[in-house]
């Protein structure tokens, strides 16, 4: 009996392992995630069952919390130490000469390899044959704290290695957070009242360091790069490069962004080829890392106490620089919302020309206490917005004030509103021209109705000058109105009045992107007009109709009802269907003809270049069509970063997967597909 579980349980490891690898070392799963989270169940039942049958590489060991007592003390067998830097190219040959005149001549040839600086926190994963044992933080380089219940949900640190290994092995390197999740953490951060985290270094290590597992999903994110070995060099291996190459053979990421040098100037190459794609990497990085490439040579040069003499940081220039608060003043979102923007003495930060960054809100605000006049450090992290990072006190000048978000709309003078719980603070007057304009603008949008002609200037003027006082304005406008516009002549007021007829003529789903729904933007909407069909019976969902459409939650159908039940919103409704008289419902904006003609697609994971809806846009606009679920009919699955389940439904139709970078081949394509 006992043989037979045992024998179960190693077939479910095996498996959930090799799942585990296909899911998020190859990104082929091959199980839907039901088919998947039945095999774990089943292991962790057996486990729970028959304790002394668990295995100590047991996947399911992936779930359960570190002590609750704090950290343990972990001693690096070998210390981890830092690294030196180099901040330009003579550095770099300064640094190459000594290296050569220390290994005997100058005349000497050494090889190096140089990889990328990842930006996050140093780890040592210790593998006692080949099972994965502790987990430890860098701490001072030789006292790091046990941090292995954490580190096992990351699903990038295989618990066994996958190949033959020594006894003992102690694998670095680095764990981060992926740019695209840190940017979404902090908006939901920010969301809840949260304080942002300034890097993903630092969202890394604080996930790390959870000592009650609150935020499991960050957990299962956290990406483990891996690039050096403490103990456990195999024999054979000699050089840095064939340890890399072991590292992925084992099963870490290692990416292939790293690149044997011949000389310094192969070096200084690899240096400027990776800082130009430093804002396409998925994770964060601040520089490159040089390594002398022979292990031998390694050893011959040794180390100082704190850092290696055959390694060295060649850092990027820094994306941090101090600037001038000129200014603090309020913008209007267009649902309202007043956001604090530190108008700010222009600055180059990592080669782009920072003059605004956003403070989010008033916590934000008071947590960093942000003054006119003050002196503050700005960074950019990865390509997220400029950041104030914080307040150089000690250059603060005499009498400032802290700043507080003013009482009345800025625009409309409404007094403005802070609910209780929320974090933001808003003008409740949806007809506050601010929130017009960009009412306007978003309706005017590719992914909305798609006015061509509707711009920033001609909107300032409308709204202005009281042409438009309410969304459905725009349908209502007369050809003499808009020629006596500045910048309006005769052909410009033509193509716009053609422009705005085509956009009567659209889709359930569009129109209600149209809207400016909060928290209805097009995969929302298409799922709203998928289950409803046409308007009417959309007006009259309650919200549990709508919590019951799979991709709508709460905050959604929340949205939804108060939108619609807001009677002047209902009057807008009405009046935007008589005026377009009659939306064709139901019949998808698809052009009939273009390149992808009569093609099927489905978006899943964060676009690095397009937002969803550009991308559904331009994909309709090429004839092709986009649909929410997949199914046997589709014929492309567009995937980006953090792809969900979406995905491993495509692999198990066997649908044809591409990423962004193709689609945006097939949209500028003339061919046929
Ligand atoms: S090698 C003794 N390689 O940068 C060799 N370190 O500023 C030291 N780091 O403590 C480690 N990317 O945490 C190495 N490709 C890479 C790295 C890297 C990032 C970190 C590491 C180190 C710190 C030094």
């Amino acid at each position: 009996m006992s043989d037979r579980i045992r024998r179960r349980i190693d077939v479910l490891c095996r498996e959930l392992e090799r799942h585990n690898r296909l899911y998020y070392l190859e990104d082929a799963p091959e199980l839907s995630d039901a088919d998947y989270d039945r095999l774990f169940r089943e292991l962790h039942e057996l486990e729970a069952t028959h304790p002394e049958l668990r295995r100590p590489d047991s996947p399911a060991l992936r779930v359960g919390a570190p002590p609750d007592d704090g950290f343990a003390e972990v001693h690096h067998q070998v210390p981890m130490l830092s690294l030196d830097n180099a901040m330009n190219n003579e550095d770099m040959r300064a640094f190459d000469e000594r290296i050569r005149r220390e290994l005997g001549d100058e005349e000497v040839a050494v090889t190096y390899v140089g990889e990328p600086k990842l930006d996050g926190a140093g780890v040592e994963l210790i593998y006692e044959r080949g099972v994965l044992r502790v987990g430890a933080t860098r701490g001072d380089g030789r006292v790091g704290e046990d941090v292995t219940a954490n580190l096992r949900k990351s699903a990038s640190i295989p618990l066994s290695l996958k190949t033959d290994s020594p006894a003992r092995v102690s694998v670095r390197g680095e764990v981060t957070l992926p740019i695209a999740r840190f940017v979404r953490l902090n908006r939901a951060r920010l969301a809840r009242g949260q304080e942002p985290f300034a890097n993903p270094r630092n969202a890394a290590a604080g996930a790390l360091r959870q000592l009650h597992d609150h935020d499991v999903h960050r957990l299962r994110a956290l990406e483990f790069r891996a690039y050096a070995l403490g103990e456990g060099v195999p024999t054979g291996v000699t050089t840095q490069s064939e340890i890399l190459e072991q590292l992925a053979a084992w099963g870490f990421h290692v990416g292939d962004d790293w690149e044997i040098c011949a000389d310094a100037d192969a070096v200084i190459a690899f240096h400027e080829k990776t800082l130009a794609g430093r804002n396409d990497r998925a994770i964060e990085t601040d520089g490159t890392v040089i390594k002398v490439d022979r292990l031998d040579q390694q050893a011959e040069l040794g180390s100082l106490s704190r850092s290696p003499r055959w390694a060295i940081a060649f850092k990027f220039p820094a994306q941090r620089e101090h600037t001038i608060v000129e200014d603090i003043f309020a913008s209007v979102g267009r649902t309202g919302a007043l956001t604090p923007v530190a108008k700010l003495q222009p600055i180059r930060v990592g080669g782009v020309t920072v003059s605004n960054a956003s403070l989010h809100n008033q916590d934000e605000v008071d947590r960093k206490d942000v003054r006119v006049g003050d002196t503050v450090v700005i960074q950019r992290a990865g390509d997220v917005i400029p950041q104030v990072v914080n307040v150089v006190t000690k250059k603060r000048p005499k009498r400032t004030r802290r700043f507080r978000l003013p009482k009345r709309c800025p625009v409309c003078q409404s007094e403005t509103v802070r609910l209780e719980g929320e974090a933001v603070t808003r003008c409740p007057n949806l007809d506050c021209p601010a929130q017009l304009k960009n009412n306007l603008r978003h309706l005017g949008s590719r992914a909305a109705l798609d006015v061509e002609g509707l711009g920033e200037k001609l909107i300032d003027q409308l709204v202005e000058q009281r042409l438009v006082v309410r969304l459905s304005d725009v349908f209502a406008l007369s050809e003499k109105l808009l020629l006596e516009l500045e910048r309006m002549g005769a052909k410009s007021v033509e193509n716009l009045l053609a422009s705005i007829e085509r956009a009567k003529h659209t889709t359930l789903s569009r129109f209600l992107v149209a809207l400016g729904i909060q928290h209805v933007g097009g995969t929302v909407a298409d799922l709203l007009s998928e289950r409803f069909g046409d308007l009417d019976p959309l007006l009259a969902a309650d919200r549990e109709l709508l919590e019951a459409i799979e991709g709508v939650g709460p905050t959604i159908a929340e949205a939804v009802v108060t939108f619609f039940a807001d009677e002047r919103n209902a009057a807008e409704v009405t009046r935007l269907r008589e005026l377009g008289g009659g939306w064709e419902i139901q019949t998808p904006r698809v052009a009939s003809e273009g390149p992808l003609a009569g093609k099927t697609f489905v978006l899943t994971g964060s676009l690095a270049d397009l937002t969803r809806a550009e991308a559904k846009a331009r994909i309709q606009d090429s004839g092709g069509k986009v649909t929410a679920s997949v199914s046997k009919k589709t014929d492309y699955v567009v995937a980006g970063t953090d792809p969900g389940s979406k995905l491993a439904k495509a692999r198990e139709f066997k649908l044809e997967v591409i990423d962004e970078a193709r689609l945006i081949e097939l949209l500028e394509s003339p061919a046929e597909h």
